[in-house]
């Protein structure tokens, strides 16, 4: 027995770094975890690893969210799946980049909530969701204005959730890293000129880890948190508290 025994727990954005992270997180923890994304290789070289099992399915589509996770057993979720869109100012930011990063951050997130809590509520087990947002959602940051706004967004569908969803011993959490230092960050976050300026205002000093973010992730989705809901907490290395 574990303390995630109570059922499945999904988690998005699996064939990406930090979703499959905290694949391998939750399942060292002893879960049965749902690992969702497109890419289906990626996701069954998850699954040989780990013992997870895989779900391919769109965020950006409510048709393939509801086929995916209409029938579905669920007692957790991380919404882990997203994109980062673009670096632009509000002056020359493209307003379709716009639309496609609320599409899979904002919305997609919410899609899963919806059929999702479905899902948890039919069951009357109770159960955690935890939303990864960002550090671009709690302060300004040069270049975010797309992703932050998404992001934004989204930690006002986890506190309204966790509203809604308290009542049936659902608890929604957010959690907000600073940077992975992943190829897809480093063309900009590696560049000197931003690293350097942005380190030095960081009281840890330095980019966070994969493992960094999946724990604090397990965490809020596991006993230890059982009165915790409706938070958002930084994983910034004190990025946001200074
Ligand atoms: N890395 C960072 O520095 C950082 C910092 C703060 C917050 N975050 C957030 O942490 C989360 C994970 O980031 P990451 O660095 O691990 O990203 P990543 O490696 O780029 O992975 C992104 C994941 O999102 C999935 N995804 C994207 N669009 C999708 C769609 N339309 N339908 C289904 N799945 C989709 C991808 O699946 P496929 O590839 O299979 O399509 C992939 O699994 C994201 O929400 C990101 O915004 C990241």
């Amino acid at each position: 027995m574990t303390e995630f025994d109570k059922g499945p727990i999904l988690v998005t954005g699996a064939s990406g770094g930090i979703g499959a992270a905290t694949v391998r997180h939750l399942v060292r923890a002893g879960a049965q975890v749902i690992a969702a994304g497109r890419d289906e290789d990626k996701l069954a070289a998850l699954a040989a690893e780990t013992g997870c099992t895989t779900l391919a399915f769109d965020l950006t589509s409510e048709d393939s969210v509801r086929d995916a996770l209409g029938d579905l057993d669920l007692w957790g979720v991380v919404n882990c799946g997203g994109w980062g869109g673009e670096i632009a100012t509000p002056m020359d930011t493209d307003i379709d980049v716009f639309d496609k990063v609320i599409a899979v951050n904002t919305r997609g997130a919410l899609l899963v909530t919806k059929y999702a809590s479905r899902s948890m509520i039919r069951l009357g087990r109770g159960g955690a969701i935890v939303n990864v947002s960002s550090q671009a959602a709690l302060v300004a940051l040069k270049g975010h204005i797309c992703y932050g706004a998404s992001k934004a967004a989204l930690d006002n569908i986890t506190r309204v959730s966790a509203l809604e969803l308290g009542p049936h011993g659902i608890r929604v959490n957010g959690v907000h890293p600073t940077v992975v230092m992943t190829p897809m960050s480093a063309w900009y976050w590696g560049r000197p000129e931003i690293e350097g300026p942005f380190l030095s205002q960081m009281p840890l000093g330095r980019w966070a880890t994969e493992d960094e973010i999946a724990a604090p992730i397990v965490f809020l989705l596991g006993d230890g948190a059982s009165m915790i809901t409706g938070v958002s907490l930084p994983i910034d290395g004190g990025y946001t508290a200074c």
